[in-house]
């Protein structure tokens, strides 16, 4: 079966730059899902959103906006700006966990109101052209809320929902429910996607073996982590190609250069590149003495250092 493989959106990670540094290195990732856009009182779209989503800033990428939102309205203008920028399609977030969002009956608080989905659907349907995509997880308090949101849903020509196998009571902790997705596929007709806790091959095997019917996957944080993973998933392979440090470095330094234009001052861009070493991590498991120092440092010159170290370190060790 050929699988397609999506990059599940990280707001604050996976921005056009972040994009862009993975698309010059690596292969395998044939569609981007932006970071959601969301509506601060205000009908307008942030200059932050209006940057990352501009075509010019994603010309070598498959990339689809998301937005959130609990209101019709903001949605029908997130639709048409998008829209005016020549996407087609708009991913709608009904996924973030977090309680300052589902207090509000947005992100995964949403779920378990399919009268309000469905009014806003409605709205969305019969007054703009968008092509609607779902971005969910399972519920809020428990996996059944996705359930009573699907005969809703089947109403309206939803392009496909993507589900991190989650509910939003439980954030990042806990696993996935790998029994709640199965009951998910066995309750709908729409075009499910997984997502959730794909970061090595074999975990996409075992996922792609345990569901046959799923074509379309979603990778968050393992992409951060490991970035050969989408090449190495569709080329069946569990080896890095011989020259793996040299194509990270230089993607790493891409990653910095990007984090810098956007950044001012060391402190600010060696903080986010951190965030970025808090995945990274992951994959370099012979290196934790390097990466520890590497998180105490201040200046550039030293960070610098610090990488190099922890790359060497790694590719001494699997010598
Ligand atoms: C820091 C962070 C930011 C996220 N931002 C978004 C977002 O903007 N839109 C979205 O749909 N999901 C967002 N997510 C959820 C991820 O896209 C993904 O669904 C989740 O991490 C589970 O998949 P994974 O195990 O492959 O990471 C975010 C997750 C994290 C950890």
């Amino acid at each position: 079966m050929k699988h397609t493989l999506i990059s599940s959106p990280l707001q604050g990670f996976t921005d056009f730059r972040f994009r862009n540094a993975f698309q010059q290195f690596f292969d395998g990732m044939d569609i981007f899902y932006a970071p959601y856009i969301r509506f601060n009182g205000k009908m307008e779209i942030k200059s932050v959103y209006q940057k990352d989503l501009q075509l010019k800033n994603n010309n070598t990428l498959t990339v689809i906006p998301q937005v959130m939102t609990c209101n019709a309205d903001e949605f029908i203008f997130a639709a048409n700006y998008v829209l005016s920028l020549g996407y087609k399609e708009l991913n709608w977030n009904l996924g973030c966990p977090y309680p300052m969002v589902t207090n509000k009956g947005m992100g995964s608080g949403l779920i378990a109101d399919p009268e309000k989905i469905d009014r806003i659907l409605d709205r969305v349907h019969s007054e703009t052209n968008i092509v609607v995509s779902m971005k969910m997880r399972m519920g809020y308090e428990h996996c059944g809320e996705i359930l009573h949101a699907f005969p809703v849903l089947e109403k309206y020509p939803i392009k496909n929902v993507g589900i991190h196998t989650r509910i939003g009571k439980q954030l990042y902790k806990g696993g996935v429910d790998l029994e709640g997705f199965q009951k998910c596929i066995d309750s709908t007709n729409l075009k499910l996607y997984f997502n959730g806790d794909i970061t090595t091959v074999a975990r996409f095997e075992e996922m792609a073996a345990r569901f046959p019917s799923i074509d379309h996957w979603m990778l968050g944080r393992g992409l951060i982590a490991d970035p050969f993973l989408p090449s190495m998933i569709k080329n069946q392979t569990h080896e890095y190609p011989d020259n793996r440090m040299e194509i990270f470095s230089k993607y790493h330094d891409t990653l910095f250069s990007a984090c810098e234009q956007k950044l001012t001052g060391e402190k600010a861009v060696i903080r986010k590149m951190l965030s970025y070493w808090e995945y990274f991590a992951a994959t370099f498991p012979n290196a934790k003495r390097e990466i520890k120092k590497l998180t105490k440092v201040k200046k550039f010159v030293d960070y610098d250092d610090a990488v190099r170290a922890v790359l060497e370190c790694e590719v001494a060790a699997v010598n």
